[in-house]
């Protein structure tokens, strides 16, 4: 299986953080942003990684992580997205990449307390389609929010008013090579994206979508200035995962 970061956008949410340097970039506790999600897939033993930039100071994550010897890996694989056309947008840059392989992709702003090798180990013998982590978060109007019936995911609906649930979709998602295919087929949203969603509820559709709640803290760091400043004080105080 091989590791995606999505480190692309313009990050505005942050600004003026991001007006000089890429969201990723920005400190959480006493390590980039970017060595959070990147220590993720390490830890849950993906040893081949891309990481698809964007934005202001692409040039910066070649500077900071070089070929990836110093964290155990063999090489790093880097591509840019220009402008900001979504996560699945960002996403497609990673074809070639993947080769036809599994993907477990980590969102370049989700910092996580516990490993995931039991999610990647259960979708390793999936034997086709998609995996989704979800938590229970107090406000899932700023996530994508996953319908539930029982201990499945009937849907997924974006940044919805009305939550259907408490819970939010995590930004780490696991899928089979028919992604790619399937981010062909879809259409901007309202806000000019290819949204992750719409990627998400094809699989719902056919039916070869399973879902797992995450163990152990989850935040999206580069959503708000509260969720960075919180994610410092989370590491701080309970550590995660530990990049060198
Ligand atoms: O963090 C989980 C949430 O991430 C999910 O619950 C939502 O369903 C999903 O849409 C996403 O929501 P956000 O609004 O938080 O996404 P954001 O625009 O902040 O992008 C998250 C990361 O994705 C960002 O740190 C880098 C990457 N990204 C994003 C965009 C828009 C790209 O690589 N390229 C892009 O064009």
């Amino acid at each position: 299986m091989k590791g995606i970061v999505l480190a692309g956008g313009l990050g505005t949410r942050l600004l003026p953080l991001t007006k000089i340097t890429n969201k990723h970039l920005l400190p959480v506790y006493d390590k980039p942003m970017i060595y959070y999600p990147l220590q993720t897939l390490i830890n849950a033993g993906i040893k081949d990684i891309m990481i698809v930039t964007g934005g202001n100071n692409a040039g910066e994550f070649l500077r900071l992580l070089g070929n990836g010897r110093r964290f155990g890996l063999k090489d790093i694989s880097y591509t840019y997205q220009e402008g900001e056309g979504g996560i699945a947008e960002a996403l497609s840059l990673a074809e070639d990449f993947a080769d036809g392989e599994k993907v477990l992709i980590v969102l370049g702003d989700n910092v996580i307390g516990k490993d995931i090798i039991r999610e990647k180990e259960e979708f390793e013998k999936q034997k086709e389609g998609a995996k989704i982590l979800i938590k229970k978060v107090s406000h899932p109007e700023n996530f994508g929010v996953p319908v539930l019936n029982g201990d499945k995911v009937i849907g997924i609906e974006e940044k919805p008013k009305k939550p259907k649930s408490q819970y939010a979709v995590t930004g780490i998602y696991m899928y089979d090579s028919r992604v790619f295919d399937i981010i062909k087929t879809l259409e901007r949203s309202d806000r000019g994206e290819l949204e992750i969603t719409d990627v998400n509820n094809a699989y719902i559709k056919a039916g070869t979508m399973t879902c797992s709640e995450l163990d152990g803290w989850w935040i999206d760091a580069g959503s708000s200035p509260e969720n960075l400043a919180e994610a410092t004080q989370l590491v701080m105080k309970t550590g995660a995962n530990n990049l060198g």
